[in-house]
């Protein structure tokens, strides 16, 4: 009888290993954002967790493609995978769900230990409708687009559309009904609800019925002093949208349409199932203010950010995607979606090496996350070291930064860490640690020589943990530190300097580095990342 018992014991214990998605161990706590100080974490698991991403390019959810995005996630040493699940897979018939990808997924993510993010391709992609299923698009009276200003067709849906949304509400609803069921230890993290949503070509839909939807006054929710004053309009203002907003009215209409269409999908997929949820914003030059003609118009774009807020509660965090060039522009970006009621997190950035040093501001501003977009080889049979090449930028600082990744999270979430990243001009740069200044200076120095870089590649984040005592991670920079404040004038030297790594919670040294290590104006920070624990004291 025993023995029989342990055999059933033994097969069914077996078949729950055997990669079925509900062979899963016991739940864990729902993932959610908390917020503290203006502060964000996104806890997995119960406790902070940093993203160190990865996004797959948009035609690699499919599993033949699977195993070059998984080679790819483990040549960036990334955490979480982003990847798209698309509704003309999903619901490829009318009302007949397949989610055999997400259990695909699923299993997958679990046997290669990283956690995911499904980016719902669905009305929006980049602005248009081609992830709709063919029954819809063969369906165009029944789920228009939208058009332009002199009666022109556009290839953007329309946001006002009853059937579009609800067809949407449906699908999104029965993915996320199934997830709650076949992902009890919440191996996916969050939910991006379209992708890049908006309108190019033509600021909001002039259709007949929009023209009269436009033509009534801007509703209550709108109208709220708080929301007024972001949006830089007198309090107390009302009317139609002409009349209170001006010449930002058609694209603050397609901003209001859009993100009410997107809060409800959004909403109803938390009544299902509430893991966290996001919009990611093809994004504007945050410097010039340029008019809506010049960007994609009425997504998440950081001056619309108070319109989707009030229009789109059931959405967690507007998102920014990184695009854009040169470093004012990307750290105003990063300013502006780092907001008491938004957690900063960076869903794509383009794969160039340029890009890879924002993630040590994303990490300073308390940001949830960072991703590099279109991490594997796109199907193009890349070499393993021509892939390894393209990533190595984002992929040595994620192999530090991974097995400390719950630590930096929690600095992070503490506001323990501040970080400079190299401007195009090469300029040395201050982080102000209180009773110190630690001045960056960028290259790389041989022998006592210093070399400036060629480009503005190098980057430093300092964790503090006492008066005196500092982690630093960088590249390509040496750092010097000045007594401050109470120290100033002060005598001083370094107490101890080690590189090293961090793992299970604790610094393990390499080296105490000292002599020409140190002396010459202080450590260097190779092309390759480094870890250094620095103490400083008074003489
Ligand atoms: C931004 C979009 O969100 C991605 O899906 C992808 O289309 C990239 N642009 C293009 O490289």
């Amino acid at each position: 009888m025993i023995t029989m018992t342990k055999t059933i014991f033994f097969c069914l214990a077996l078949i729950l290993s055997c990669g079925n998605v509900f062979g899963q161990t016991a739940s864990s706590p729902m993932p959610k954002i908390i917020e503290k100080d203006g502060r964000h974490s996104l806890l997995v698991d119960g406790e902070p967790f940093l993203m160190l991403g990865g996004q797959a390019h948009n035609s690699s959810g499919w599993p033949r493609m699977m195993p070059n995005v998984w080679q790819a996630m483990k040549l960036t040493h990334a955490n979480t995978l982003e990847v798209p699940i698309y509704w003309e897979q999903i619901e490829a018939q009318r009302g007949k769900f397949d989610f055999s990808i997400v259990d695909t997924l699923l299993i997958q993510a679990r046997r290669h230990h990283v956690r995911l993010v499904l980016l719902w391709f669905a009305t929006w992609k980049n602005g248009s409708n081609h992830y709709m299923p063919e029954w819809m698009k063969l369906e165009a009276a029944k789920y228009p687009n939208i058009t332009g200003k002199n009666g022109q067709p556009v290839d953007s849906p329309s946001p006002n559309i009853k059937a579009t949304l609800d067809a949407d509400i449906n699908a999104f609803s029965a993915v996320m009904r199934y997830l709650k069921k076949a992902d009890l230890q919440h191996t996916v993290i969050m939910v991006q609800v379209e992708n890049e949503s908006g309108s190019w070509g033509s600021v909001r839909d002039y259709s007949a019925a929009a023209q009269k939807l436009f033509e009534n006054p801007v509703p209550a929710e709108l109208l709220k002093p708080e929301v007024l004053k972001a949006l830089n309009v007198p309090t107390g203002s009302e009317g139609t949208w002409s009349k209170v907003f001006g010449d930002r009215a058609d694209e603050y209409f397609q901003a209001w349409s859009i993100a009410r269409f997107i809060g409800q999908v959004a909403a109803a997929g938390k009544k299902e199932y509430s893991l966290p949820m996001y919009v990611n914003a093809a994004l504007r030059d945050p410097l010039s203010n340029p008019p809506a003609t010049n960007y994609e118009s009425g997504g998440p774009t950081d001056n619309v950010i108070p319109i989707w807020k009030a229009a789109a509660p059931a959405i967690d965090l507007v998102a920014p995607d990184i695009y854009l060039s040169g470093s004012e522009r990307i750290l105003k970006v990063i300013e502006l979606y780092h907001r008491p009621d938004n957690a900063l997190f960076v869903p794509e950035a383009g794969l160039i090496p340029d890009n890879a040093r924002y993630l040590y501001d994303v990490i300073a501003h308390g940001g949830i996350g960072f991703s590099p977009f279109g991490i594997d080889d796109n199907g193009r049979q890349a070499t393993e070291t021509e892939l390894k090449e393209k990533l190595a930028p984002f992929a040595q600082d994620y192999e530090i930064l991974s097995p400390m990744m719950r630590e930096m999270a929690k600095w992070s979430f503490d506001g323990k860490i501040k970080a400079v990243v190299e401007h195009e001009d090469h300029a040395d740069q201050t982080i102000d640690l209180g009773a110190w200044q630690a001045v960056i200076s960028f290259g790389t120095r041989s022998g006592g020589e210093s070399f400036p870089n060629k480009e503005p590649h190098g980057k430093m984040m300092i964790v503090q943990f006492g008066e005196n005592q500092f982690m630093l991670i960088g590249s390509l920079c040496h750092v010097t530190f000045h007594p401050a404040g109470n120290n100033t004038s002060k005598v001083w030297q370094y107490l101890k300097v080690e590189e090293g790594s961090y793992h299970d919670g604790l610094f393990k040294p390499l080296r105490i580095l000292n002599g020409d290590e140190t002396d010459w104006g202080g450590p260097a920070f190779g092309v390759k990342p480094a870890v250094l624990q620095i103490s400083l004291t008074i003489r």
